[in-house]
């Protein structure tokens, strides 16, 4: 049987953090389609025009450019065992070609909803910085770098993402609730496993025991139904 979970979240609930977590765990990828997109602007790769300036205005590029992300990379063979998607679906119609793609291979996705407060998400993404050489993610109250704004790794200085600014965060937020709340309760209405976690409290260690035991809790219900 394949590992397909989805950690869904509103932005900055902490699906990176939570699904790297996850991946080093279980040995399985991390795809986030932010991280991917992020990526091919970066190295100028072709991407339908509009793309960045969806993203920096904090709206959803169309379905169909990230579907053919998502699904390209699922069939590379260190995803066979499973994967940890972050980021997808974000909309119903992303869903549905999931649960399509999964159903056609008898699978069927683990939901990990990551819960939080909009006011500790405001304060967590102002502070958000990466380092941009080898991706780790920096946070300047809960996880600052040793050293003022450079990686503890490799030495780079850190940067902010276009999009994290309070104006664009708040659009972002309501992208959220326009088109990818509804998603949850796809997955809460058709039999999926929606794992619930409250994200807003703790370290994200803390949080990532959380979410360990609530999908080992809910493993356990799942053998006795
Ligand atoms: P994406 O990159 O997916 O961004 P997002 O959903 O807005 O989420 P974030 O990456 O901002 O937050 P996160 O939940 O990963 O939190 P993190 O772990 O970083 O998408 C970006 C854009 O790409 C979209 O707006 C859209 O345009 C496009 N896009 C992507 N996928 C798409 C799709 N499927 N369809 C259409 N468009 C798509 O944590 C946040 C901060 O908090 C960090 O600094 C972290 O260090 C810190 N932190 C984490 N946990 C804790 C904790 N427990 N305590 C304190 N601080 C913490
Ligand atoms: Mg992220």
């Amino acid at each position: 049987m394949m590992n397909a979970i989805v950690v869904f979240g509103a932005p900055g609930s902490g699906k990176g953090t939570q699904a790297k977590l996850l991946s080093e765990c279980l040995g399985i990828p991390h795809i986030s389609t932010g991280e991917v997109l992020r990526e091919r602007i970066r190295k100028g790769e072709s991407l339908p025009s509009g793309v960045l300036a969806t993203m920096k205005a904090g709206d959803l590029v169309p379905d169909q450019v990230v579907n053919e992300i998502v699904e390209q990379r699922l069939c590379q063979p260190d995803a066979a065992q499973g994967f940890i998607l972050d980021g997808y679906p974000r909309t119903l119609s992303q869903a549905e070609r999931l649960h399509q793609w999964l159903g056609a291979r008898g699978e069927r996705a683990v939901v990990v909803f990551l819960e939080i407060d909009y006011n500790i998400i405001i304060t967590r993404l102002a502070g958000r910085r990466q380092c941009p050489q080898c991706r780790t993610l920096y946070n300047l109250i809960s996880q600052p770098p040793r050293v003022d704004e450079l990686c503890d790794l490799d030495g780079e200085r850190l940067v902010s993402r276009v999009d994290d600014s309070e104006a664009v965060i708040r659009e972002r937020l309501d992208a959220y609730e326009r088109e990818t709340r509804p998603v949850l309760e796809f997955y809460r209405t058709n039999g999926s496993r929606v794992i619930e976690v409250d994200a807003g409290q703790g370290t994200p260690e803390s949080i990532f025991e959380r979410l360990c035991q609530a999908m080992e809790e809910d493993d356990r219900s799942k053998n006795c139904r």
